[in-house]
């Protein structure tokens, strides 16, 4: 079996309601340059990363406008779910990859994401049997409420993290993984219906997903290096 290699998937194929911009929020500019152009440009100043691949929807009026990169391929294979354009996005790759190449998937909505992090990532997971993926432990005393808004009871923060992306798992076992789990809202919970256990390695606060209007001037400090 080839040695595997290291893939990008970056999904970008959402609206972005919550934003409620008037384009969708990969292409919200930060600092003058869309979103996902800040995220296929760390991947590709990432010298370990083989290939990246893009899932735009296939009515995607925008990513002409970005600059070609090297490595780069864009899949105009985007799905009405996040899971159903990372899947798709793994089949439309498929003739190109091994199956034990490890697919690092990342939100196009992460721009804060560096060279370093990745890095970090694969060093931590390349070994691993299972993957892993870049994670925060919850810092803050968590509260579950009851159905009008009250505290009903505090939940213990010990062992919990906020997930984060990317999330490295081996191509053949992603796809299968996603196809037969039900509605998951991140890789990683595809891989824990098998039974499996994903590595949790601690990302940064600066890889935090730009939601809402407020978050682009946070995420513009981050690029910046004021925050
Ligand atoms: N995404 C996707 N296909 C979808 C939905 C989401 O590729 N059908 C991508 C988004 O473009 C984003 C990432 O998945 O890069 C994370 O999703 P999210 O932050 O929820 O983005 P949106 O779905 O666009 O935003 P919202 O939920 O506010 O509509
Ligand atoms: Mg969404």
């Amino acid at each position: 079996m080839n040695l595997p290699r290291f893939i990008a998937l970056i999904p970008a194929a959402g609206v972005g309601a919550r934003m409620g911009a008037t384009v969708p929020k990969q292409y919200a500019e930060l600092l003058g340059k869309p979103m996902l152009e800040h995220v296929m440009d760390t991947f590709v100043d990432c010298a370990q990363i083989h290939q990246i691949f893009v899932v735009v929807s296939a009515d995607d009026a925008y990513i002409e406008d970005i600059p070609t990169k090297s490595r780069t391929q864009i899949l105009r294979c985007g799905g009405a779910t996040r899971q159903a354009s990372v899947t798709n996005g793994l089949q439309a790759m498929q003739s190109q990859v091994n199956a034990n190449d490890w697919v690092l998937v990342h939100d196009a909505a992460r721009p804060g994401l560096t060279v370093a992090l990745i890095n970090k990532l694969i060093a931590a997971v390349k070994d691993d049997p299972v993957g892993g993926l870049l994670a925060m432990p919850v810092v803050d005393t968590i509260k579950r409420s009851d159905a009008h808004g009250h505290a009903d009871h505090t939940v213990s923060r010990e062992h919990l993290w906020a997930a984060q992306t990317p999330q490295m798992f081996k191509h053949a076992q992603l796809l299968s993984a996603l196809q037969t789990g039900s509605h998951v809202t991140d890789e990683a919970s595809a891989i824990e219906a098998l039974g499996l256990k994903p590595t949790l390695v601690e990302g940064s606060p600066r890889n935090f997903k730009v939601t809402l209007p407020h978050d682009v001037l946070l995420a513009e400090l981050y690029i910046k290096g004021i925050a």
